[in-house]
């Protein structure tokens, strides 16, 4: 087969690095990848949003299955480009993709369908929200509807920060149009947790745990960044945890999307908060997790291509998603400054060191060459991953292999996995 994975972050490093160990594949490109994802990929430089170029390019190669990793393709309907000349794809619909794409979207769907969620009321105007925030109890949270980065959430402690909040969102338009519409909720407290699933449109598979840590630093400071690392499993994610959420979130999400007629075929990402009242719903996200790919896909255990395609199929309840009986931890090394003002193009020393190391990973999110020389691209420039026994071993590898990378204006988190001393 011949997949072509679409994408150019650390999350399609490890999707690349696991399709590629799948027997059905012989070769791999990526639109447009990164210096890491060229190990296992041919990187072709066509945009996550050329979509005409994308599917020109499927045609030509002729792709037997393409995977889109990102958001922003799939809720603007990729996957209805790629159905549309006849392309195999993995992802959701554009109709079904709304699931992230509008967080108003999504909490209507939860309220209809009994889904636990925070309550919440959508604004279209700014004069509407302002007035409702006179009555609230504070703190409160304000969500831009669309697509921001994960930068649309705000956290406000106080009524006057919710104010300058809707200023924000909707007058100043900080996030585009993103912010025409937005959610104001109840502010909830509990552990974060994150799932990931393979949906067919009509049955869910659930893998295995893990936990991001958004903050750009330690001890849950700093701005919010599109993640600083994860662990996986979670600990808090419990027997109990999991048969609550199967019996009252996953299917009964799948469901609703196939009663709205939006069936929905391809991962959906839960964000889950564990409240003192039980698990609630944070935010769908309609694609894999951003780091927390990099520590689920090491610890699965079956062949990924075989999972894609029954998702595709519709075939996807004969399949038993296995995972190893281990952890994973993942710390994101990025270039001092991150999420703000960063410098790019210094070279990095010491990949080659993971090469022969069993367990140990380092997933790129920003890199380039620069002739020969890998050279930091991004905020995020790479995720280093190792396994172990459990989550303490995990995190000690981790920690230890990302003294083996060095580059100019390194920067990490040093409590990634603190949480699991709490557990
Ligand atoms: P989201 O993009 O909706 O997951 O929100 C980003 C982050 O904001 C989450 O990971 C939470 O840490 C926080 N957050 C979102 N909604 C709430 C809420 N209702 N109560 C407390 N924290 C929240
Ligand atoms: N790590 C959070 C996300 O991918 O949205």
């Amino acid at each position: 087969m011949k997949v072509l994975i679409v994408g150019s972050g650390g999350r399609e490093h490890a999707i690349a690095w696991k399709v590629a160990q799948s027997s059905k594949v012989d070769k791999i490109y990526c639109a447009p990848g990164n210096a890491g994802i060229a190990e296992y990929a041919e990187c072709v430089p066509i945009g996550a949003m050329e979509f005409d170029k994308l599917v020109a390019f499927a045609k030509e190669k002729s792709i037997d299955l393409t995977v889109i990793g990102m958001d922003d393709p799939l809720v603007g309907g990729v996957v209805d480009a790629f159905e549309a000349e006849g392309l195999r794809v993995f992802g959701p619909r554009k109709n079904a993709a709304i699931l992230e794409g509008s967080k108003a979207f999504s909490k209507d769907l939860m309220k209809k369908y009994g889904i636990p969620t925070a309550a919440y009321e959508n604004f279209n105007s700014p004069e509407a929200a302002l007035a409702y925030l006179e009555t609230s109890k504070y703190p409160i949270v304000l969500k831009a509807d669309g697509l921001a980065l994960g930068k649309g959430v705000l956290i406000c402690m106080t009524k006057e920060e919710a104010i300058e909040g809707v200023k924000t969102l909707m007058l100043d338009k900080q996030f585009g149009s993103a912010g025409d519409t937005i959610v104001v909720e109840e502010f909830m407290t509990g552990r974060e947790v994150s799932v990931l699933s393979f949906v067919d449109g009509e049955t869910i598979k659930i893998m295995t745990s893990a936990q991001d840590h958004k903050r750009a630093k330690d001890g849950d400071q700093g701005l919010n960044t599109g993640g600083m690392g994860t662990f996986s499993p979670s600990p808090f994610y419990t027997k109990e945890v999991d048969e609550f959420c199967r019996k009252y979130i996953y299917q009964a999400t799948v469901d609703a999307m196939k009663a709205e007629g939006r069936p929905f075929k391809g991962i959906i990402f839960f964000g889950l908060m564990l409240t003192p009242d039980g698990p609630k719903v944070l935010e769908y996200n309609a694609r894999f997790g951003d780091p927390e790919t990099q520590v689920v896909l090491p610890r699965m255990k079956n062949d990924i291509v075989e999972v894609f395609e029954a998702c595709v199929d519709g075939t996807l309840a004969d399949i038993e998603l296995e995972f190893e009986e281990n952890a994973a931890v993942c710390v994101v090394l990025a270039s001092d400054g991150y999420p703000e003002k960063y410098e790019k193009g210094y070279p990095i020393s010491g990949l080659e060191t993971f090469q022969d190391k069993d367990g140990y990973y380092v997933f790129h999110a920003g890199t380039k060459f620069d002739g020969n020389t890998i050279v930091t691209n991004g905020g995020r420039v790479l995720g280093v991953t190792a396994k172990g026994e459990n989550l303490v071993e995990a995190r000690k590898n981790a920690y230890a292999a990302t003294e083996w990378i060095s580059f100019d204006n390194k920067y990490m988190r040093n409590d990634i996995g603190k949480a699991i001393d709490e557990a």
